[in-house]
Formats: C-alpha cells, sequence, structure tokens
C-alpha cells in the first residue's frame, strides 16, 4: 500500500499549506493591526471614542485588505468571509462608539479580535495565535 502512503502525503502536504506564497503581502500592515488591536478594547473601556475610532479605522482597513487579497487568490473563499466578518464587527464597534454605547463596543471589540486568529489558524499556521 505504498502508493496509498504516498498519496497521503501529498494531499496532507497541500492542505497543510493551502497558500504558500505570501510575497505579495503586506506584513507591514499586520504589523499595524497587531499593534492596533492591542489598544483597540482598552481605548474603548477607557471610553476614548476618538482614539477608538482611530482605532477602527486602522482595522476596518485592515480587513479591507485581506479580503482584497484573498478574493485575488483561487480557493480562499474563507479568508474572504472570515475578513468581510472582521469588517462587520468593526463596523458594529464603530456604531456603538458613536452611540456611547461602550460595553457592546468592547464585547464586539473582543470578537474582532478572534477574527485575526481564526484566519491565522487557516493561512498562517506556523504562527498561529
Ligand atoms: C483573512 C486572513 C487574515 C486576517 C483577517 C488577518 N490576518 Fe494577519 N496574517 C495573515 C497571513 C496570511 C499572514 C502571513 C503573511 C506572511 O507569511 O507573509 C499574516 C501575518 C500576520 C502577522 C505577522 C506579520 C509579520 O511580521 O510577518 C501579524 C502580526 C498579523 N498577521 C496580525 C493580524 C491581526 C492583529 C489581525 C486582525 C486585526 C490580522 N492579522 C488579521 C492573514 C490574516
Amino acid at each position: 500500500m505504498a502508493w496509498a502512503f504516498g498519496m497521503s502525503l501529498l494531499a496532507s502536504a497541500a492542505t497543510a499549506t493551502p497558500l504558500s506564497d505570501y510575497r505579495d503581502y503586506d506584513d507591514d500592515l499586520m504589523r499595524d493591526l497587531e499593534r492596533t488591536v492591542k489598544f483597540f478594547e482598552p481605548d474603548i473601556t477607557a471610553q476614548n471614542a476618538d482614539a477608538a475610532l482611530e482605532d477602527a479605522e486602522v482595522l476596518a482597513g485592515g480587513f479591507r485588505y485581506t479580503e482584497d487579497y484573498f478574493r485575488r487568490k483561487p480557493g480562499t473563499e474563507d479568508a474572504v468571509e472570515i475578513s468581510r466578518k472582521g469588517g462587520k464587527l468593526i463596523a458594529e464597534a464603530r456604531a456603538s462608539i458613536g452611540k456611547a454605547d461602550f460595553e457592546a463596543a468592547a464585547a464586539t471589540a473582543r470578537e474582532a479580535t478572534t477574527v485575526c486568529k481564526s484566519c491565522h489558524d487557516i493561512y498562517k499556521p506556523r504562527l498561529a495565535r
């Protein structure tokens, strides 16, 4: 059954790296997102609406970027979906901040953070967080 073993090796190699070429990926933006996501919820809890809205702007831009990026790649519809979900959550958080409902905004901000991880789990397996 050596052939079967060989086939399954090939198959698992293919699923382990759905996208192996990120040379055109904007890592600087990702690092900006990482910094921003750390301030987002604390800014909201501190009821610092201006800072929180600035954070939201950066994060919304990040999710727009990942949505566009993965839309151009074949077979990554789930990453596009994940990005849209992130964008939607940021829009919701913004609306809550606008209404000074900081409690709802903080909950939404926490949920948005898990969106980063759900994409990394699939598309960045070596550095999943
Ligand atoms: C739809 C997919 C997707 C979403 C959403 C996403 N990322 Fe990423 N991220 C990636 C991929 C793919 C890489 C790996 C790029 C590479 O290997 O060059 C990456 C890399 C990173 C890195 C490492 C950059 C480096 O120095 O190499 C950080 C930090 C990061 N992301 C943070 C975030 C944060 C924070 C969020 C959410 C606000 C987020 N990402 C949302 C796909 C995503």
